[in-house]
């Protein structure tokens, strides 16, 4: 009857539709190098505790490394009739060595393994992403230095509140990605716990040394529970988390780039290798590539949903829903990557006009606290020079001057505390770049 690895007790084929509706291997086949590891160093300790012959594993072994080497060449043949990629490779297995591959899976269920494969392949794309990071804040740093230099423009409520430097700005988000470095640490702790020897859900009753493979593995931690070994994911669900969070300042890091690359505001210009044009209006230059970031935001945020919405109303232990958790999970790491990838040479390559944002300063009223806080420090309450300074603002409007611009004479009108060096104050830019708390 079937020539499924499971069909023992069946007495009929599996519907064609159920085959194709089940199946994971379009998507699961991307899970090939876990899964082989996974298994040879699970035939190892099944060898090292005795319960396989030595040489069996040597069999074993060597017939998943031309296992391995078939996929990456291209040559292996991929089928929904086997649903996943751990049925493939055992089957494929079996072809090449025949029974002796059925004693590969002793002491092991698809559930374990699955669980062992995500463990695996989510550490791994944790060492990537903190990788990836480590060069976007390594720009950061670099154009931070190059811009101690330039005043900006500082907002709130995206109206200019007070002069800042490039370097600061910058600077924020270097610290937010250093906050989303330490997260991926923490969640790297959740997904370094080694889950085989779990089995179905009840561990076996075959004498398996589990420290073993969890060694071989380079786990750290291996599950103390065997239900929860094979019913936890909330290591995806923090991967995914720690990559919303990290999206979230991308998004709004792309977003200052968008708005700053305006006319209206003109701080930088995009290189031409790293924006798009339009297909009707020849004259644009649209930052795509910083919308497309803020948008994909948007799927990592729904993956972290599609997870947390897959595992809420589980009952333990295994339930095939949580095959559902590998496509919101690549996406995840493949979305995050490519955004990490683009964005450091989007930024070294960028224009940055200093001058418009200087000019930018001087058009505002952004250096107002400036005057109030030199009010304070000659005695008067900060409330009381808040005041004097927008009254001070108003008459400026009305009279369409800058606050540097006022004479001594037209400052004592509004405060007998100002004195001669109020004047000093028109360097603002310079005292900006000589702030303490950058
Ligand atoms: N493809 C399955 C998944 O991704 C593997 C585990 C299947 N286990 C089972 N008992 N049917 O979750």
């Amino acid at each position: 009857m079937s020539k499924k690895l499971w069909g023992g007790r069946f007495e009929k084929e599996t519907d064609d539709l159920v085959e194709k509706f089940t199946a994971s291997i379009d998507f699961d086949k991307r899970l090939y190098e876990q899964d082989i590891k996974g298994s040879m160093a699970h035939a190892r300790m099944l060898a090292r505790a005795g319960i396989i012959p030595k040489e069996e594993a040597a069999e074993i072994i060597k017939g998943l490394l031309e296992i391995k080497l078939e996929i990456e060449r291209g040559e292996f043949p991929f089928t929904c009739e086997l649903e996943d990629i751990h049925m493939h490779v055992e089957s494929r297995l079996f072809e090449k060595i025949g029974p002796v591959a059925g004693k590969l899976h002793t002491a092991r269920s698809r559930n374990d393994q699955v669980a062992l494969d995500l463990h695996l392949y989510v550490k791994e794309k944790i060492a990537e992403v903190v990788g990836k990071i480590d060069e976007l804040m390594k720009v950061l740093r670099k154009l931070a230095a190059e811009n101690r230099d330039a005043v900006m423009p500082g907002y709130t409520h995206l109206q200019r509140a007070q002069p800042v430097t490039l370097s600061r700005h910058l600077k924020a988000y270097y610290y937010m990605l250093r906050r989303d470095k330490e997260r991926f640490s923490k969640a790297l702790k959740g997904a370094d716990i080694m889950p085989l020897g779990a089995c179905a859900l009840a561990g076996t009753t075959l004498p398996i040394d589990r420290e073993y493979t969890g060694e071989l593995l380079g786990f750290s931690r291996i599950y103390e529970n065997t239900i929860d070994a094979v019913s936890d994911r909330d290591f995806v669900i923090e991967f995914i988390s720690c990559s919303a969070i990290l999206m979230v300042h991308l998004s709004r890091m792309a977003e200052d780039l968008i708005l700053w690359s305006t006319s209206e505001f003109d701080f930088i210009e995009l290189d031409d290798a790293f924006a798009t044009g339009s297909s009707i209006m020849p004259q644009k230059k649209n930052p795509d590539v910083l919308e497309l970031i803020r948008g994909k935001a948007g799927r990592v945020f729904g993956n972290l949903m599609s997870v947390l919405t897959v595992m809420k109303g589980l009952p333990l232990s295994y339930n095939r829903d949580m095959q559902e958790d590998k496509e919101p999970l690549f996406d995840t790491a493949d979305t995050v990557i490519g955004c990490l990838k683009v964005l450091p040479k989007l930024l070294s390559t960028m224009k940055i006009k200093k001058e418009n944002m200087k000019k930018a300063v001087e058009e505002s009223f952004s250096d107002a606290t400036y005057y109030a806080e030199y009010l304070v420090k000659k005695g008067m309450p900060f409330r009381a020079a808040h005041e004097v300074v927008g009254k001070m603002v108003s008459y400026c409007i009305k009279k369409n001057k800058k606050l540097s611009d006022l004479s001594l004479r037209e400052f004592k009108n509004f405060s007998k505390l100002f004195d001669e060096d109020v004047l000093d104050l028109s360097r603002y830019p310079e005292k900006v770049k000589n702030k303490k708390v950058l």
